[in-house]
């Protein structure tokens, strides 16, 4: 008894207050970013307009999730979160996460981008959209000047594209482009926002990419992708040659985008990648914000890339309480697996990156494929009113890193391990042992 109360009181108030101490924000060196602009050539020479116009078919929307559904989904996650309240305690052993070969670690929060401190983080990328989108990427200059970007007084990030100006037939619009100056090789992120831009001709994504390579060598993963009044965010991945989608078994929740690629199966290469679309209607776009948005959480390491997304009503409350533990989250959305794809080979040194864009190869291509557009993308286009929905509401993007727990640790810990680490395993064990005993 004492033992548990011990473990309660430990897991309590001296996990969170370690694990919110800014000195354990992990320290890297930023990247220069300098040679990053070669995307935007290389993506050129490696896409066939003809090609991938003709594999965008109108795609077969999966099952439509019924509002009385997203309802009783909310309340389950509801009472989940009166137990978690009530007991003070998430109701798990510890927030230790086990490797395939058994090793164990627990994600630390590593970066932070967040209100006003968000866009110091970011390099904005105002060259030519390599997407062929009718649209102008702008400067940090010009872009806070427009009000594109702002922190709103309640810390909320603000993202959006010119919403006041009219533009010829034909014409671009103003927009923005972000990505972070550091550069992953895995991790668990997780994006926590309001609302994501949505709208006809409109075509946002949250993705990561090798800043430094030649594309699509060094992968690219889509997270958060969505055109004109979709319901249904789409997950890619796409490579060079030589990674496949394992789709055997029943491991991830939504429907695929391209069934068969080659004979070889589901190949994520080049342009048109690896996708799978979200089941759940309230995943991009009108529900989605009108859920009050939600989290999008991306794990990576070298056995998968997984991507979750939860609106905000059933936010895992691991999340919340910033330990968080993908095991316990159930099926992903979306997961591509090492068995057909060396992770590690295809992707690395990825940034993060936000951005609007409007028609172009995917929105332009498909726009006559959205039933409730009207006219031509490009007429679209010309009228502001029709952009007071492009805009993204982020309160954070949090980067986790992964931190090994060595298994034989005592109250004597070795002096290698820093102390605040020792203290956190000593009551992470202590706490799975209170378990055991009750
Ligand atoms: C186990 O796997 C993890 C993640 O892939 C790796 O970091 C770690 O070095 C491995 N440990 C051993 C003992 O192989
Ligand atoms: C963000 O910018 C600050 C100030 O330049 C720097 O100290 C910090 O390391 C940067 N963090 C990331 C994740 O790039
Ligand atoms: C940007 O917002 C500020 C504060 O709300 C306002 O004073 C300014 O006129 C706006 N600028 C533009 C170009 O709309
Ligand atoms: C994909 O290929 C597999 C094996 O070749 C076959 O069993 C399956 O029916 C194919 N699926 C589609 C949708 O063509
Ligand atoms: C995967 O790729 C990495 C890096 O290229 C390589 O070191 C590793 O041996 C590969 N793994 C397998 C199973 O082929
Ligand atoms: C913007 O969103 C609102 C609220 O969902 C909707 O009523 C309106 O039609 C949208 N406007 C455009 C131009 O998409």
């Amino acid at each position: 008894m004492n033992l548990r109360i011990w473990a309660v009181l430990a897991l309590c108030t001296l996990l969170p207050s370690v694990l919110a101490e800014p000195g354990l924000t992990r320290g890297h060196s930023v990247e220069s970013g300098s040679a990053r602009r070669s995307l935007v050539d290389s993506f050129d020479s490696l896409k066939s307009r003809n090609f991938f116009a003709s594999a965008l078919r109108q795609r077969s929307q999966p099952e439509v999730e019924s509002l009385e559904e997203l309802a009783s989904k909310a309340e389950e996650a509801e009472e989940k979160r009166d137990l978690t309240n009530e007991a003070g305690l998430v109701k798990r052993d510890n927030a230790v996460e086990t490797n395939q070969n058994g090793s164990q670690y627990i994600w630390m929060l590593a970066d932070t981008y967040a209100g006003e401190t968000f866009y110091d983080n970011m390099t904005f990328f105002s060259t030519r959209d390599p997407t062929n989108g009718l649209v102008t990427y702008v400067d940090r200059d010009r872009s806070f000047s427009q009000n594109y970007t702002y922190v709103r007084d309640d810390g909320v990030v603000i993202m959006q594209s010119d919403m006041k100006s009219w533009v010829p037939l034909g014409g671009h619009r103003e927009s923005v482009r972000i990505e972070t100056q550091k550069a992953y090789t895995g991790g668990l992120f997780i994006l926590d926002l309001q609302r994501a831009p949505w709208g006809c001709a409109i075509w946002p994504a949250f993705w990561t990419t090798a800043a430094n390579a030649f594309w699509p060598r060094d992968g690219e993963i889509d997270i958060l992708e969505g055109v004109h009044d979709n319901e249904h965010n789409q997950i890619t991945w796409h490579t060079n040659e030589g990674c496949y989608l394992d789709d055997e078994g029943d491991v991830w929740t939504g429907e695929l985008e391209h069934p068969n690629r080659t004979d070889k199966g589901i190949s994520c290469i080049g342009f048109i990648g690896c996708g799978i679309t979200e089941w759940s209607r309230a995943s991009y776009g009108p529900y989605f914000e009108e859920q009050g948005g939600g989290i999008l959480a991306m794990k990576w390491d070298d056995e998968m890339i997984a991507v979750w997304s939860f609106f905000r009503a059933a936010i895992p409350p691991d999340v919340t309480t910033g330990m968080p533990t993908p095991s316990t989250w159930g099926k992903p959305s979306a997961v591509l697996r090492n068995t057909k794809c060396n992770i590690t080979q295809h992707f690395r040194d990825h940034v993060i990156i936000f951005d609007i864009t409007f028609c172009g190869d995917l929105a332009g291509n498909n726009y006559n494929t959205a039933p409730n557009c009207p006219g031509t993308c490009a007429e679209r286009m010309m009228d502001p009113a029709n952009f007071v929905n492009a805009s993204w509401e982020i309160n954070s993007l949090k980067v986790y890193e992964k931190s090994p727990i060595y298994a034989t640790v005592r109250s004597d810990a070795s002096p290698s391990m820093a102390p605040w680490l020792s203290m956190l395993v000593s009551s992470v064990v202590v706490a799975g042992l209170s378990y055991s005993f009750s």
